[in-house]
């Protein structure tokens, strides 16, 4: 199946009272990875890229060119969406061009005009190109590459001016954070979740900082409306965890241990499994079949 925006996949999370997991793509073993678990599992998938992880990469066309290629030689059936996560103005609309369906564009740094202007424009871009696009209100806690948040929780009234621009997902904070959560996280705000999904109705919500959050939360947070759950740090975790012991081990000086096809399997293998645990969290399997 060809790549897919989001609007379809979020209208049947919101229906069915599941959501789906938007996991971060570095390279080719993450996406291999990630694409060959939501095919065994059946489960609808959204491939999250940052500005950072598209330059790593070598640019947008790279990426999407590359995960076109790979849904198409590795058979994947289950819909997927290529979802540029926290996009400027400037890389939402490359990501368009090279052919991304899906796009967050993240002006919750600059005033409500703004945010609503810049918003409006990309919402009118991905329109004529078929994809879907995430808006942010509210900026959310902790480091990603090089930004920093305040983790603050979003207004529902600036929630729903944003809900109104014709987008199709919104990101909203609710006290979560990107990365690793302190001893002392106060946990989900879900007063601030519940008067948001009043105000904005049917607008399907997005969850970032998925990893660490506590599995009773995650289900709270989807009967509240959250239908998107974007997760990085946990896949990279397991991924180093995985490679570490590898070379703890000694593999990489047994035989051709080196190789680095050999070196990154034990990685590629762990986010399989950090992924299967997140979509069956999630309520996502078997939702594609
Ligand atoms: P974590 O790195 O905390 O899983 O957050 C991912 C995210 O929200 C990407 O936008």
């Amino acid at each position: 199946m060809p790549l897919v925006n989001a609007k379809e996949m979020m209208e049947k999370a919101r229906e069915g009272h599941y959501a789906v997991g938007a996991f971060n793509i570095n390279n080719l073993e993450w996406t291999k990875a990630i694409l060959q678990t939501a095919q065994e599992l059946k489960a609808p998938v959204m491939l999250g890229v940052s500005e950072g992880a598209n330059k790593y990469m070598t640019g947008y066309k790279v990426v999407a060119e590359m995960v076109k290629a790979m849904i198409e030689t590795l058979n994947i059936t289950v819909p997927v969406a290529l979802h540029l996560d926290h996009g400027t103005y400037e890389g939402a609309q490359k990501a368009l061009e090279a052919g991304y369906s899906s796009v967050m564009f993240d002006g919750s740094h600059y005033d409500i005009e703004e945010n609503i202007q810049k918003t409006k424009e990309i919402v009118a871009l991905a329109k004529k190109k078929g994809a879907t696009v995430e808006a942010e209100v509210g900026s959310i806690g902790g480091e990603e590459d090089g930004v920093t948040g305040r983790g603050e929780v979003a207004d529902p009234k600036q929630c729903k001016m944003i809900a109104d621009l014709g987008i199709d997902m919104l990101a909203a904070g609710i006290g979560n954070i990107h990365g690793q959560y302190p001893a002392n996280w106060q946990g989900l705000d879900f007063d601030a979740l519940e008067k948001i999904k009043a105000t904005c109705g049917n607008m399907p919500l997005v969850l970032h900082g998925g990893t660490g959050i506590p599995e009773d939360m995650i289900k709270k947070a989807i009967s509240l409306g959250v239908c998107k759950i974007n997760v990085n740090t946990e896949c990279q975790l397991y991924f180093a965890e995985a490679t570490r012991k590898y070379i703890e081990a000694g593999k990489d000086k047994e035989k051709k241990g080196y190789d680095p096809r050999k070196l990154l399997a034990p990685g590629t293998e762990a986010i399989k499994e950090i992924v299967k645990i997140k979509m069956e969290m999630f309520g996502c399997v078997g939702k594609a079949e």
